[in-house]
């Protein structure tokens, strides 16, 4: 029957379109986070750190220079040249092969804000410059292997996450959820935004990720809701202001666009738009202009659009891929981030069992509160579909056997690859130190921990049995 047939048909399709809705990421991510490389965090390379002039002080590291702001306060005239030592020896065309041959198709890269120089202020912020050129080389390597990458602002304007290493400065002075910050992190948007569109090597750049891990009390992150809209109304801006298609977005000013003599004009123009986007977002793109400008210079890189150059690139290009934390990431009442979704979205929850909370300290309960996560579940009935796990390690509270981290590792896989996979934290660690065994991935396939294929698990015959608990 030709009705029945068609309508049969359809449902594939529809089915097709729901799994294959992240333009330029497979359908299953088997990837790893490249922590540590354009955004040190010193636990992961305690010796390297400290050869480089950094100290140790484990309980906090707001005490001694155990982060990356307060290293380039204490050597203002060196920082660059030792940071840019260590981003081209943490991350080589040797490590980009070997992850390649490991079957990692897809790359997290967690970012600090000051990549985009001129949001520094310099007065009272302290970074390393020339990162954007080091982030340049690597997704050169990456794109000549076909390895995807999700940009991940992890480090925000103000510190969004209290004395933690990977917000770039231990401080319990967080004033990322405040108007300016939130301002800085959205102009951050639209320039790596443009960059992934127009320059070529960023093209392998399918997603940006809006904010790392925010601070899990909602009532500490006011703000947070409308921000979320706004770097989606960002990204989408940017977007229209080149001419990129974005599915839920039809306006009639792509004749006008399409006749913009450079990216200055186009991004102007786009901040005129009053009518789509809100004047939060318009100022965002206007302050964008001279930052994109100042990397374009950095990068050595076209902005003039020409009828056979530029344009006809952009016009090939698909949007974005907007990614969030889900809104389960947080308590008290969070705000939904689907509710400003335009165009391809993807959400992230991130999952350590180590640091306690999640399940007893035993082979048993880790396993059994594994078997029965319904994150993905949950996440979806809100609209926070598809989901991946943006992190994810092998560590433990208790000592743990090979043979278990075997098994964590086939379960761990197991679950986290339901929905649309997941990113391993992280790719490596600096060899022999406390932490390298469970958390570098490298490390893990050396010792037999993760499968060679991610996509195998040891035990073939890996399932789940209706009322939870696994079946080896
Ligand atoms: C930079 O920081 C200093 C010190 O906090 C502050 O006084 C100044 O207003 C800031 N400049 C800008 C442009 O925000
Ligand atoms: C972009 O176009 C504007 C207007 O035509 C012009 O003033 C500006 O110099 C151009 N910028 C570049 C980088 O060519």
């Amino acid at each position: 029957m030709p009705s029945t047939l068609f309508s049969y048909l359809s449902i594939i399709a529809t089915s097709i379109l729901a799994v294959n809705a992240l333009p330029g990421l497979p359908d299953k991510i088997y990837g790893v986070n490249l922590g540590s490389w354009l955004l040190i965090e010193p636990w992961m390379l305690p010796t390297e750190w400290v050869s480089m002039g950094g100290e140790r002080c484990d309980w906090d590291c707001s005490a001694c220079i155990a982060n990356e702001y307060n290293f380039a306060q204490a050597y203002p005239d060196t920082v660059d040249q030792k940071f840019k030592e260590h981003w081209q020896t943490w991350l080589t065309q040797d490590d980009v092969n070997t992850l390649k041959a490991a079957g990692i198709n897809s790359v997290r890269i967690p970012l600090g804000y000051w990549i985009v120089e001129p949001l520094v202020n310099r007065t009272s912020e302290f970074h390393a410059k020339g990162g954007l050129l080091e982030l340049r080389r690597g997704l050169k390597q990456l794109k000549d292997a076909g390895i995807p990458v999700v940009l991940d602002h992890h480090a925000l304007p103000g510190v969004a996450s209290p004395n933690q290493m990977f917000a770039g400065r231990c401080t319990g002075d967080v004033q990322f959820y405040t108007p300016h910050n939130y301002h800085r992190a959205l102009v951050w948007t639209a320039v790596m935004t443009a960059l992934s569109h127009i320059h070529p090597d960023f093209s392998i750049v399918a997603s940006i990720q809006a904010l790392n891990e925010p601070i899990m009390d909602a009532n500490q992150t006011p703000g947070l809701g409308e921000f979320n809209k706004n770097f989606a109304q960002t990204i989408r801006a940017v977007e229209i202001a080149l001419g990129i298609p974005v599915p839920g977005i039809s306006i009639g000013i792509s004749a006008n666009l399409a006749s913009a003599a450079n990216v200055t004009v186009a991004v102007s123009q786009a901040a005129t738009l009053s009518s789509i986007f809100n004047p939060e977002v318009r100022q965002a793109l206007k302050d964008a202009i001279p930052m994109i400008l100042y990397a374009a210079n950095q990068l050595g890189m076209n902005t003039i659009f020409g009828l056979d150059g530029l344009r006809n690139v952009l016009r090939k290009r698909q949007p974005l891929v907007v990614n969030f934390m889900n809104a389960q990431w947080q308590y008290n009442n969070p705000s939904n981030p689907a509710d400003g979704a335009i165009g391809p979205t993807a959400y992230d929850n991130h999952l350590y069992y180590s640091f306690g909370g999640v399940a007893d300290a035993n082979e048993e309960a880790y396993l059994k509160h594994l078997c029965n996560l319904n994150r993905i579940e949950e996440a979806a009935a809100i609209g926070n579909s598809p989901l991946w796990f943006g992190e994810w390690s092998l560590a433990t509270q208790f000592a743990a056997t090979d043979d278990f981290l075997r098994k964590w590792a086939d379960a761990q896989k197991l679950m986290y690859g339901k929905g649309a996979g997941y990113f391993f934290w992280n790719f490596k660690i600096e060899e022999g130190t406390d932490t390298t065994r469970q958390w570098s991935y490298l490390e893990g396939l050396k010792r037999g921990y993760l499968t060679q294929d991610p996509s195998q698990f040891h035990d073939p015959h890996i399932r789940l049995k209706e009322e939870g608990g696994l079946i080896w």
